[in-house]
């Protein structure tokens, strides 16, 4: 890591003296009370002569890339289920692969994932590579999965910064440049206290810490094994930090058909690139600034539509989407009708879910 010593922050430098202590502190709450997680081999486990298995680590990490722990942790076991290695994921068909994702989000993920895992088993034979930089090089690894990877499983000594460490580290040192152009800055702060010796412990020791101590809102300070050097909770405000410029999201609007019959809703897929790609839908209008004038026009097929009472609300990255329901009765049509009853088999995601569900209240 370049640190220049002239371009050292005065924080930085007031901290540097800490860095045993923040080490040693933090690995010790770790060994006593970081949390158990199914994908993780503790250092108990590990003196019982365990390893980390790179496939199971490097799913769990992509799953947590966009969702918390509880919500991940049956996702990852399924997949663990289905294909226990990475050979087998490799040559499960894609359909089936965004069908397990469905309700993850961010589907490009799971195309990506797919793709990693069939050229591991086409250039790397079947095993990841075992350095940060060759992991980089993967589709789908960015560098917090290549640094987090290479250290949890290749005991490499890297600097994992996520969100928790981002707003663990702007709080230490109350570093007020904000996100998300302050993330170099703060990896630079990241960087020189991170251990060498244990880095996958303190890598997920101080994610652990973000998640359960110094959260977002109503971090536990008291508890909190570096507020000893933490120049946010001697200022008394860890809650400001890390400023964030507030982004708006801007509204988008729709309207979509739900053509029920026998149990069955008729669905389509989506365009293999761009949102949702490769993901079912229900078929409906283009996404615009207000609600279409004469949804109607855009029906699939002539039918009696019903309007739902309500319209249907999610948030993307970039902006959210509400979409009219309209629903009828009937058969016919083009696209794929698929059993209410066997949803979990395809790849539908949550947008599509909640539209049929709203359908289905009406
Ligand atoms: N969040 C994402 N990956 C994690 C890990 N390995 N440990 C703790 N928190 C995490």
């Amino acid at each position: 890591m370049p640190y220049a010593e002239g371009k050292v922050k005065r924080s930085d430098m007031n901290l540097r003296p800490h860095i045993p202590r923040l080490r040693s502190k933090l690995l010790a709450w770790y060994d006593s009370s970081g949390r158990t997680l199914p994908w993780r081999i503790r250092p108990e486990d590990r003196d019982a002569g365990e390893q980390a298995n790179p496939y199971a680590v490097w799913l769990s990490e992509i799953m947590l890339q966009q969702t918390t722990v509880p919500h991940a942790t049956p996702y990852w076991e399924a997949f663990l289920t289905k294909w226990p290695t990475v050979r087998e994921l490799a040559d499960a068909a894609q359909d089936d692969v965004l069908a397990a994702w469905a309700g993850l989000g961010y589907y490009a993920r799971a195309r990506n994932l797919h793709k990693c895992a069939q050229l591991i088993r086409d250039q790397y034979s079947g095993e990841f590579p075992q350095t940060e930089q060759a992991l980089l090089k993967l589709p789908g690894i960015g560098p917090y999965t290549a640094a987090t990877m290479a250290a949890i499983c290749f005991n490499e000594a890297t600097n994992i910064v996520d969100g928790n460490v981002e707003r663990v580290i702007a709080r230490l040192h109350a570093e007020d440049a904000p996100l998300p152009k302050s993330k170099k800055l703060l990896a630079g702060l990241a960087a020189p206290i991170a251990d060498p010796d244990r880095p996958g412990d303190y890598g997920q020791a101080l994610m652990d810490l973000g998640a359960t101590i110094c959260t977002p809102r109503g971090p536990d300070c008291p508890n909190c094994v570096w507020s000893f050097a933490c120049q946010a909770f001697k200022d008394g405000n860890p809650e400001d930090y890390p400023v964030k410029i507030k982004k708006n999201r801007p509204i988008r609007y729709g309207a979509v058909f739900a053509l029920m019959h026998d149990g069955r809703v008729l669905l389509r897929k989506r365009p293999d690139d761009g949102l949702l790609g490769g993901m079912l839908e229900l078929p409906g209008t283009d996404w615009g600034d207000a609600y279409p004038e004469t949804p109607l026009m855009f029906a699939p097929m002539k039918r009696n539509w019903e309007k739902c009472d309500a319209p249907v609300k999610h948030v993307f990255t970039h902006f959210e989407l509400w979409l009219e329901v309209f629903r009828a009765e009937g058969d016919g049509g083009a696209g794929l009708w698929v059993p209410f009853d066997d949803m979990t088999d395809y790849p539908i995601p949550s947008l599509t879910k909640k539209a049929i569900l709203q359908a289905l209240k009406n």
